[in-house]
């Protein structure tokens, strides 16, 4: 029993078998997958090969065909977006879910209530409370010099740390990140993923990404899945992945 209570702990995200098909098309053929807690992972592999399909598998936006997706020793499989998103399963979302009318403040303190109405009685101060959450938001992410200036004219790295708090106003667990710094320049790729890593070390958030960039999937994931033709064919730490034979062939070529 203490063991199998280990394992639950261990592994907060668990996926056994996925299958997903777009009409005749099989995306995901068999995608068995688990992160532990507090890891920082990266599901890398060719364009199409099904990476953004598996987020939206896990967090709800697209039904799963077949197989099971446990989140920290429960069952998530098909369960609509919302819960599994309070369940502690969270996703940055592009830049259109930004207000841009509204400060950096504001946009967080919107996030934060909406969260917290559904928790708070009658008898809490609940915009007194949201203002403390907020800042403490603001200041884990580095957004305190930005905090009175309009989303819309934020710099594409401070977007994307607005994008992070907006993501952790529901105090997930687990964050998906699809491609964090696509379209970035190299120092605001370097800025967001300094910042992954500190929500990981500081908040013990567990994280799992996509990305192309090779020097940022080697820097920072301590886990690499190679997805290829609907299933995961090589995994382990940067080095070993970088070693072995068939990612090399499938998709990281002669890139490292
Ligand atoms: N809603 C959908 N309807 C039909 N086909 C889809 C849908 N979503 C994705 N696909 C197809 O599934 C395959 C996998 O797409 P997906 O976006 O998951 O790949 P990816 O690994 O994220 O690629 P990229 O690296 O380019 O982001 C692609 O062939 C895509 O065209
Ligand atoms: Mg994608």
């Amino acid at each position: 029993m203490a063991r199998a209570m280990d394992n639950i702990c261990e592994n907060i995200l668990k996926i056994d078998r996925l299958k997903k098909s777009f009409g005749k098309y099989s995306v995901l053929t068999d995608v068995s997958y688990s992160l532990r807690k507090g890891e920082i992972a990266a599901i890398i592999g060719p364009n199409g090969a099904g990476k953004s399909t598996f987020f939206n598998l896990i967090t709800g936006y697209h039904h799963v065909d077949g197989g099971t997706v446990h989140f920290l020793g429960r069952e998530i499989t098909n369960w609509p977006r919302h819960r599994i998103a309070r369940a502690g399963i969270s996703r940055a979302f592009q830049v259109s879910n930004i207000y841009a009318r509204l400060t950096t403040f504001e946009n967080v303190r919107q996030a934060i209530l909406a969260q917290e109405k559904r928790t708070l009685d009658i008898f809490t101060p609940a915009h007194r409370l949201a203002e403390k959450n907020t800042l403490e938001l603001i200041d884990l992410t580095g957004l305190m010099p930005n905090r009175k200036h309009l989303a819309g004219i934020l710099s594409q790295g401070d977007k994307k740390k607005l994008e992070l708090a907006l993501a952790l106003a529901g105090k997930p667990e687990l964050l998906l990140l699809d491609e964090p710094t696509a379209g970035m320049s190299s120092e605001e790729t370097q800025e967001t993923m300094e910042l992954v890593k500190r929500l990981n070390r500081e908040i013990g958030l567990s994280i799992l990404f996509t990305e192309h960039d090779i020097s940022v999937i080697f820097g920072y994931a301590h886990k690499l899945s190679v997805l290829y033709q609907g299933m995961v064919i090589a995994e382990g730490t940067p080095e070993e992945v970088r070693k072995n034979e068939e990612a090399q062939q499938c998709y990281l070529g002669e890139e490292v």
